[in-house]
């Protein structure tokens, strides 16, 4: 009898071990927090104990991606982030929003931007990806993207040389020969027609694909391929997860599409094994991504790579190296194509700075004003990232805000970058000429690279990269938007068209 009682008492213990800190991080925390935002006039919608407002994030998202948009317009921040237009419109700025039991603070204040994204205190922390929700992090949460404190530290140290200004420059031979073998593809497709019709995001997805694997990995698209197409797989699982709320532990229990991750990351892990495999000697060689990576791994200084972590980084380059470049190169053919008139400029400034048939060269890529002009207005109006998030790591005042621990703070870029206040009447107008030489903007009002030293480490890539594609695209084609084109900007990760960017090309 004495026995079973005490099995019971420990039973009765071992229980509330595990329940009691549950309830203290699944509702009291987050009761206290929700009281202390409520004081100072933060408001948002009504949140359910346990899933915050998972299920009314999905339901504005859904609805609001259920039909392309009427016209071309560039008003399209409710389409593609309805939470910035929806919930400001009942409760004001700032607003807070849950998801599970942590908090969104949204803020569109150039100013909060800009303290909480230069912070180098370590208030503000960086590996917030996911949300708290492992399930999200499996994409890239575990490389650079997701990383904080002194790892993240450690890792940027080791990678940011692969993508200095030089060495990007020096790439400029294979990227140009990439986006000719491209150009060449639509003019076989488009056979002895005088006007055909490209899906250019398909184009841009596999040529940005083909240079990151160039350029970081010493590889090729093709080898890169599997690793891509099971991404993106992976990629609308995480945004499930990202949308939900994580039971703690849930991701151990084998459902279908819990089982389905394991897989994906498990074939993911062993493509990218085998690649370095393949490419590590040629890449310690040529300092590349990888062959830094490998080096470091090689080092006996304390600020050793291990293997697994290598992977992870090459998880986060292989996704966020072709993804991002992509939907830049992407949304600004579209506007060209739509905006005629700075086609037409565009063009005439490649032809001039460059000729007709040369590529451009690293001396005169910076002379490409224009086209430089262009690539910026594209990502103020259509930034492939949508937010950047921070946790604050303790009890923070900034200016009028009290922000408690633990809540998340998020900096909706597209919402500043559509700003009436900031950017005036034209806001929702493409207008490249706001980015003339000289004319600089708030650190905080334009980023959509980020700002402070979590900066993107791939922003001269990418910035070179499309500036040299759409330089050859204008040189060797027109183009307008296709009839069958359908309008419908959506965030999946990053911002891209949902049904794809259909052009009608003509050589010229
Ligand atoms: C138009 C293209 C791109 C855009 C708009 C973009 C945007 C961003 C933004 C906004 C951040 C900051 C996130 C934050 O502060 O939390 C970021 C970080 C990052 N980006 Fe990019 N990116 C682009 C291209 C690239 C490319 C080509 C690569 C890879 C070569 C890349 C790799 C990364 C990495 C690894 C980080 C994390 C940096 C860190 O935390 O230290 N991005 N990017």
């Amino acid at each position: 009898m004495g026995a079973l009682a005490a099995l019971l008492l420990t039973g009765l213990l071992a229980a509330l071990a595990y329940v009691l800190p549950l309830v203290h991080s699944l509702l009291w925390v987050p009761h206290r927090l929700e009281c202390r935002l409520r004081r100072q006039g933060i408001r948002g919608p009504p949140r359910s104990l346990i899933s915050g407002n998972g299920a009314d994030y999905a339901a504005l998202t859904a609805a609001a991606q259920s039909a392309p948009l009427a016209s071309f317009h560039h008003g399209v921040v409710s389409r593609v982030a309805p939470q910035y237009r929806v919930w400001p419109a009942r409760y004001g700025w700032p607003f807070v929003f849950w998801l599970g039991p942590r908090a969104r603070l949204v803020v569109s204040d150039p100013e909060v931007a800009k303290a909480v994204l230069t912070d180098s205190t370590g208030t503000f922390n960086k590996g917030s990806i996911g949300g708290g929700n492992p399930q999200a992090r499996q994409l890239m949460g575990e490389g650079l993207v997701g990383l904080s404190g002194e790892t993240w530290a450690h890792h940027r140290r080791v990678i940011a040389p692969a993508f200095n200004m030089e060495r990007v420059k020096g790439w400029l031979p294979e990227i140009s020969a990439m986006v000719s073998s491209m150009l060449h593809k639509w003019e076989v497709e488009g056979e002895t027609r005088a006007e055909f019709e490209i899906d250019v995001h398909k184009g841009f997805h596999t040529l940005s694909g083909d240079v990151i694997s160039c350029v970081a990995f010493g590889s090729s698209y093709e080898e890169g391929k599997r690793v891509f197409q099971l991404q993106e797989e992976q990629t609308q699982l995480v945004i499930l997860a990202m949308r939900t709320f994580y039971f703690p532990g849930f991701r151990f229990i084998p459902t279908k599409k819990n089982r389905r991750r394991h897989s994906l990351n498990r074939e993911i892990r062993n493509s990218l094994r085998k690649l370095i495999e393949i490419n590590g000697l040629k890449c310690e060689d040529s300092k590349n991504l990888l062959g830094l990576m490998l080096l470091a791994s090689k080092t006996d200084n304390g600020f050793k790579m291990e293997v697994e972590e290598i992977i992870d980084e090459c998880k986060t380059f292989y996704f966020a190296g072709k993804e991002t470049t992509a939907n830049l190169l992407t949304w600004a053919t579209l506007l060209l194509a739509l905006h005629k008139e700075w086609q037409d400029k565009a063009r005439d400034e490649v032809h001039q700075v460059c000729g007709k048939h040369k590529h451009p060269s690293a001396d005169n890529l910076s002379s490409l004003k224009i086209v430089n002009m262009v690539l910026k207005e594209t990502l103020r109006l259509y930034p492939p990232a949508v937010f950047v998030t921070r946790t604050a790591t303790r009890d923070v005042k900034l200016g009028k805000l009290d922000i408690p621990a633990g809540t998340q703070v998020n900096l909706p870029i597209i919402d500043i970058h559509h700003d009436v206040d900031i950017w005036g009447v034209s806001a929702e107008e493409f207008d490249p000429s706001r980015f003339a030489d000289g004319k600089s903007y708030h650190l905080g009002a334009y980023f959509p690279f980020g700002i402070g030293p979590a900066i993107c480490i791939g922003q001269n890539l990418a910035m070179v990269e499309a500036k040299l594609a759409l330089a050859m695209v204008l040189q060797r084609f027109a183009f307008d938007v296709s009839p069958s084109y359908l309008h419908a900007p959506m965030h999946a990760l990053t911002l891209q068209p949902q049904y794809g960017a259909q052009v009608l090309v003509r050589k010229i």
